[in-house]
């Protein structure tokens, strides 16, 4: 058996949930492997919407089952959030979840540390969730971390009270205010509640379920263009989003991946600071905004958006080894007389089709327009009845990537779900 993988192949939300839960029955196993709570995966079945952060996209599916690989980071605070929302679903999830007892943990002030050093950033601001990602993982690469497994020793307290001191001792150096102690309250109740879940070692049981014949999909969070060696550095998160992410945040050999599903946006979005060579700052972006809600899951920002930016694709697909694509959101597109894609940058009167080194580097897209469909697809739910020109758009993507696209997502609900083959 292999594992599969699902990741998002541009800057994010390009609707990974919605397709981990339509794609769960097809799996026994669902295992989310890095990121944490600045992911927002957004779900919607029988009316309702639910969005998670750190729980796996397979949880509402009660006979499978779900890990939190060791590559994520974890805030308790937000996690229990996440059970009680679900609870209140009449969902509980004691039997279906497990932690990988390597996964680190997001402390308190790590939350302030991300925000006391964005503030201090000015106009070079990330752009970041401000859930203590970029803190938490600094300690766990500079092996200062706390991990889920830690708070079953004796030392749980003091190893927590220390390192909160160093924490603090940082966060004096910037003029920033700050109240921990309602904070601290709340994620000790919180350590409480976790403490309820099953904690274990991921990297055995993972290989065991491999060894059993068990069918695992592993989920990614944030996107390529967002990985912290291959993304837009510095404008990137601080984990592995990529294929290899799956390996190291769950405990897989290489030579156990299967299929590697990138999926992305029939155009782009990204929230946060950064390049986006194909970003439209006119009407045009503002209506792909409106007619697509996007909105932050997390946030609640507003998300830029653009034109779809297949030169960043092709160097996605690459560095994944992308063996399927699922295009979502291509409802959104309904109405347009002309769709434009870019194939190529210029920069310097050159044309190129390599991502450049350097963040500053004037980029120009070179686009070609293909013609749009006026209509409204959000209720097909067979190949055949798509428009012509939207089978057009996908052929020329399925050319330009030399990937097939196996799934067209039209509408949020989980069978808003158009299967390709
Ligand atoms: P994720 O982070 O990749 O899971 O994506 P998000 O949930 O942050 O953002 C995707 C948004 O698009 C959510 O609001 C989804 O409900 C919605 N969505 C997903 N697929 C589609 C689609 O095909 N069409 C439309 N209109 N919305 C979609
Ligand atoms: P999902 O899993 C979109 C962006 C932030 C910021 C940068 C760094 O829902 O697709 P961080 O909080 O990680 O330090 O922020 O990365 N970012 C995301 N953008 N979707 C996400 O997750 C994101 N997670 C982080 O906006 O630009
Ligand atoms: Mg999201």
């Amino acid at each position: 058996m292999k594992v599969d993988v699902l990741l998002g192949l541009q800057w994010g939300d390009e609707g990974k949930g919605k397709l981990v839960d339509a794609l769960t029955g097809d799996y026994d196993i669902i295992a989310r492997f890095q990121g944490g709570p600045n992911a927002g995966h957004t779900l919607e079945f029988n009316n309702q919407k639910h969005v998670l952060h750190t729980i796996p996209s397979g949880i509402f599916h009660s006979d499978k089952l779900n890990l939190i690989g060791n590559g994520l980071v974890i805030d308790p605070v937000v996690f229990k959030r996440e059970v009680d929302r679900l609870s209140g679903f009449g969902l509980d999830i004691h039997h279906n979840l497990f932690i990988s007892k390597k996964s680190h943990l997001i402390l308190p002030t790590h939350r302030l540390l991300d925000a006391a050093y964005e503030t201090s950033k000015g106009n070079s601001k990330i752009g970041s969730t401000l859930k203590g990602i970029g803190p938490a993982y600094t300690d766990k690469t500079g092996r200062e971390g706390l991990r889920i497994g830690d708070i079953l020793e004796d030392s749980f307290l003091e190893r927590y009270k220390c390192l909160r001191d160093q924490h603090l001792s940082k966060i004096r150096q910037f003029d920033f205010p700050f109240d921990l102690q309602p904070l601290e309250d709340e994620w000790l109740a919180a350590i409480d509640f976790i403490r309820s879940f099953k904690f274990v070692n991921g990297e055995y049981l993972v290989n065991e379920w491999l060894k059993a014949g068990r069918r695992i999909l592993a989920e990614g969070a944030q996107g390529s263009m967002l990985d912290i060696d291959f993304g837009s550095y510095p404008f990137v998160t601080s984990s592995n989003t990529t294929c290899a992410g799956a390996c190291t945040g769950l405990g897989i050999a290489p030579g156990h991946i299967g299929n590697v599903i990138g999926i992305f946006k029939a155009y782009c979005t990204r929230v946060g600071s950064g390049p986006f060579p194909t970003e439209l700052l006119e009407e045009t972006g503002e209506l792909l905004r409106t007619t697509g809600r996007e909105y932050g899951s997390t946030t609640g920002r507003p998300r830029r958006c653009g034109w779809l930016d297949l030169v960043a694709l092709r160097y996605t697909v690459m560095l994944n080894g992308v063996t399927s694509l699922i295009m979502t959101k291509a409802d959104v597109l309904s109405g347009f007389d002309t769709l434009r894609v870019a194939t190529a940058y210029k920069i310097h009167d050159k044309v190129t089709t390599e991502i450049p080194f350097d963040t500053e580097t004037r980029v120009e897209p070179v686009f070609t327009d293909l013609p749009g469909w006026a209509e409204d697809i959000s209720n097909l739910k067979d190949k055949n009845s798509l428009p012509e020109n939207l089978k057009g758009y996908i052929r020329f993507i399925e050319e330009y990537l030399q990937v097939p696209v196996t799934v067209v997502s039209v509408g949020p609900d989980r069978e808003a779900t158009i299967y390709m083959t």
